[in-house]
């Protein structure tokens, strides 16, 4: 049997793209909460004056309002969870709900709707892996300080992290500091609460913020061993597999350049230090980071516990100019189509052997258990006029991926502790906040204008994925 025997098998969430509620229960308006969603997301998070303009005055439909109203939903929610065997559900707390404007005391009724979450996954035998923070904060914080662009902020994200670690220290046994951290040197509004005015200062910006973050998730580590010392807590980064686009030596270089910098801040995590390459990058590149000798200190004591990442997709690099245009869609990475690969329905390329490669080059670099917490396939679903959702283009991706986790298992040896499936009920999509992006095994009956009866149903891949996690994923 390749699958060790207690595997975590299950599914992902966050916070901000399923609960709703946005001003509910004491909540204040957090970042995610000022994006609009459509294709034009990423670019409107990009642009400043928009970001201000949201902030100012909310007009127009902001996804995340209403999201799928997990809010209200979780009992149903977890229940089908459980039905289809899960043994861990991961998802995020709300740093909004528990400190609205960031300071301050917590709030009380925040701190007890995930008291009850976490009681419901108990009752079910379901572990919960919980993010600190995935992709927001009160926006308070963004108006106040810029984000994580300020040391500011540290002392109060280390604040939110101890009362959620204490509180929960009985319910919750597997963290993770912050989601995709490598995503703040693309997207620092969505990762990091940080605008950038002058796109000049966008790598000082972000490069300084993801320290800041750095120094917290190590806070967090610290505090996470000495309040819950069984329990574990890991990093989170958005893996990247990029296949030179030839053999000319340029395009393996280029690959090598841009895995570095997409790991350095997972190095800080995992192994304690800044990589050397980094900071003469960021030397050559004008960046002057505020690093501290405590927290050098820090890094060194509170490395995490064990890896995770997302992994959804591959792409390929050159630097020959006449191919570089060719870059895809959906793509923040900034490589470029690999003509070997077919796309999904957002030009995400579908490459189940690159997950194999991922998880073999974490574990070469860290050493350390691994944890996939996100992996899907965004699709458009059709509803049949009998109410079914035959989703065999999900069921399809997901198997091969399986498949290459198996093989990693295996064939490699690589240590992996589990498996949660990105967005497993139909939730908001991140980058371009619709509705009819869909990951789910259960359908949500809600639309791209936040319209819909929210009713849940089974789709075709929720049969299947209880076989897969009865099997131990023998049966695929
Ligand atoms: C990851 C994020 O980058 O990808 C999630 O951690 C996100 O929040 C997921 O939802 C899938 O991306 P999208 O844009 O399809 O929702």
């Amino acid at each position: 049997m390749a699958f060790p025997k207690n595997f975590l098998w299950g599914g992902a969430i966050a916070a901000h793209q399923a609960e709703g509620a946005y001003l509910e229960g004491g909540k204040s308006l957090a970042t995610c909460d000022v994006i609009h969603g459509g294709k034009g997301r990423i670019a409107e998070i990009l642009d400043p004056a928009a970001i201000k303009t949201n902030i100012a005055k909310q007009e127009g439909y902001f996804p995340e309002h209403i999201a799928v109203d997990f809010y209200h939903h979780y009992k149903e929610d977890i229940a089908l969870f459980a039905e289809m065997g899960f043994k861990v559900f991961r998802t995020s707390i709300s740093w909004a709900r528990i400190f609205p404007n960031g300071d301050g005391d917590p709030n009380e009724a925040g701190l007890a709707f995930y008291d009850s979450m976490f009681d419901e996954c108990a009752k079910h035998g379901i572990e919960p892996l919980v993010t600190l923070s995935h992709w927001e904060m009160p926006v308070s914080l963004t108006t106040k300080y810029n984000g994580w662009a300020s040391r500011e902020i540290i002392p109060l994200f280390e604040r939110y992290a101890r009362t959620v670690l204490t509180r929960y220290k009985n319910k919750v046994r597997y963290w993770l500091t912050f989601n995709e951290i490598n995503m703040t040197l693309h997207m620092p509004f969505m990762g990091a609460g940080v605008i950038v005015d002058n796109p000049a200062q966008k790598k000082q910006l972000s490069c300084q913020a993801a320290h800041n973050m750095l120094v917290a998730s190590a806070l967090s580590v610290k505090a996470c061993h000495e309040i819950s010392p069984a329990a574990k807590i890991g990093s989170m980064v958005a893996a990247m597999t990029a296949y030179p686009y030839s053999c000319k030596p340029e395009d393996t270089w280029e690959k090598t350049r841009m895995e570095r910098e997409n790991y350095y801040l997972t190095d800080v995590q995992a192994r304690g230090s800044y990589p050397p390459f980094v900071l003469k990058l960021l030397e050559k590149d004008g960046v002057k980071l505020d690093i501290t000798a405590d927290d050098k200190k820090l890094f060194a004591e509170n490395i995490v516990d064990f890896v995770s990442f997302s992994y959804y997709s591959s792409s390929a690099v050159t630097t020959d100019p006449a191919i570089a245009g060719d870059k895809g869609t959906g793509n923040i990475f900034g490589g470029i189509k690999n003509p070997h690969l077919k796309s999904s329905d957002w030009g995400w390329q579908i490459d189940p052997l690159g997950l194999r490669i991922a998880l073999n080059f974490l574990y070469d670099r860290y050493q350390k258990p691994l944890f996939i917490v996100e992996n899907g396939l965004g699709a458009v679903d059709k509803v049949e006029p009998d109410g079914s959702v035959n989703d065999d283009y999900r069921i399809e991706y997901l198997r091969e991926h399986v498949k290459a986790m198996k093989a990693a298992i295996e064939e490699d040896a690589v240590e992996l502790w589990g498996y949660t499936t990105w967005g497993c009920i139909d939730i908001v999509s991140a980058s371009t906040g619709e509705m009819s992006k869909r990951y789910g095994f259960i359908y949500v009956d809600q639309d791209n204008d936040g319209k819909g009866t929210l009713r849940r149903s089974k789709k075709k891949s929720f049969g299947w994925y209880k076989k897969v996690i009865e099997s131990n994923g023998e049966v695929l």
